[in-house]
């Protein structure tokens, strides 16, 4: 095969409590690569839609093909190249793992037309440079899920220790974006680097908890377990309307909610696709009142991740 079409969807990092170790995939949107083989060593970004010119066209400063040129690298090939046109399908700093899904599409695209020669497990420290370059850290939580599909638990960093754990297959996920940008650079900046003995065992019940609803399909648990007393109150101050939305998506049939990833875009679980509905109209009119567009995206969790298209 001389040319290859590879997809990655959009994922929610954080998961609340689980700061840079919880994330999981939903089914779209996501980013489209593309990339043609070319006798020439090296890789090229031929074109890229969707991005209003503003990501970078050099090939060693995009995700997307930093992953390649590190996976061309460690596998030793020096005698052909490729040629990479990237579709964003969902906009830059939003909360959704955007540069996430570009650098897994993009090294999940190379890997197949090397013939495979790498696990997807072994290709996530690929992705993770990727991200890195993206947004300044290597963390997993957006990059694991788009890569390996389901949601994915990070043990450790050091050494990567990642798996993914069962959910409900009634667990559904609303996604709304809205209209406003968040840099992750700069919402990992504002962060305290020291935690309260008091909020450190707080978190640890939940992240005990979500695993423990997720595993058990106990809805209630989860809802309970959906708290963030360390990152979400110094976050939350970055998006408008935050309490407001978070309280109407609860009224409204949500077990829990709150930020994706590093923001703007704020997630809810849900049991049931018609609860998850309902949850993410209600926080687009919270937006609307105060006069802040928003689009919304309504999932069951991804459970493939990446594919070949
Ligand atoms: N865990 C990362 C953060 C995800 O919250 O900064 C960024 O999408």
């Amino acid at each position: 095969m001389n040319s290859i079409r590879a997809f990655a969807p959009a994922t929610v990092a954080n998961v609340a409590c689980g700061f840079d170790i919880f994330g999981f995939a939903i089914e779209a949107p996501g980013d489209v690569v593309e990339i043609r083989r070319r006798d020439e060593p090296g890789v090229v970004i031929k074109e890229i839609t969707g991005d209003e010119g503003r990501l970078p066209r050099n090939a060693e400063k995009n995700a997307v093909t930093v992953v390649m040129l590190h996976l061309l690298k460690h596998l030793g090939i020096k005698d052909f190249g490729a040629e990479v046109v990237l579709h964003k399908n969902m906009p830059l700093g939003s909360g959704m793992g955007s540069s996430a899904a570009s650098a897994v599409a993009g090294v999940v695209a190379m890997n197949e037309l090397l013939g495979n020669p790498l696990s997807r497990q072994e290709l996530l420290p690929f992705a993770m440079e990727g991200e890195k370059i993206a947004s300044g850290s290597a963390h997993a939580d957006n990059v694991g899920p788009s890569l390996l599909g389901g949601f994915v638990v990070i043990r450790s960093y050091n050494p990567l220790d990642i798996f993914t754990i069962p959910v409900p297959d009634d667990l559904y996920c609303t996604l709304v974006h809205p209209d406003i940008e968040i840099n992750t650079k700069d919402a990992r900046f504002i962060l305290r680097s020291e935690v309260s003995l008091k909020n450190t065992i707080a978190q640890m019940g939940n992240v005990a908890g979500l695993v423990a609803g997720l595993m058990k399909s106990d809805y209630e648990l989860i809802g309970r377990s959906m708290v963030d007393v360390i990152i979400e109150p110094v976050r939350s101050i970055l998006i408008p309307e935050f309490n407001v939305v978070k309280l109407a998506a609860i009224e409204n049939g949500a077990l829990g909610c709150s930020i994706s990833g590093s923001g703007p875009s704020m997630f809810a679980l849900s049991k049931g696709k018609a609860n998850a509905e309902s949850a993410g109209l209600a926080m687009q009119q919270k937006f609307a009142d105060a006069g802040i567009e928003s689009s919304m995206h309504v999932s069951a969790i991804n459970k493939n991740g990446a594919a070949i298209l």
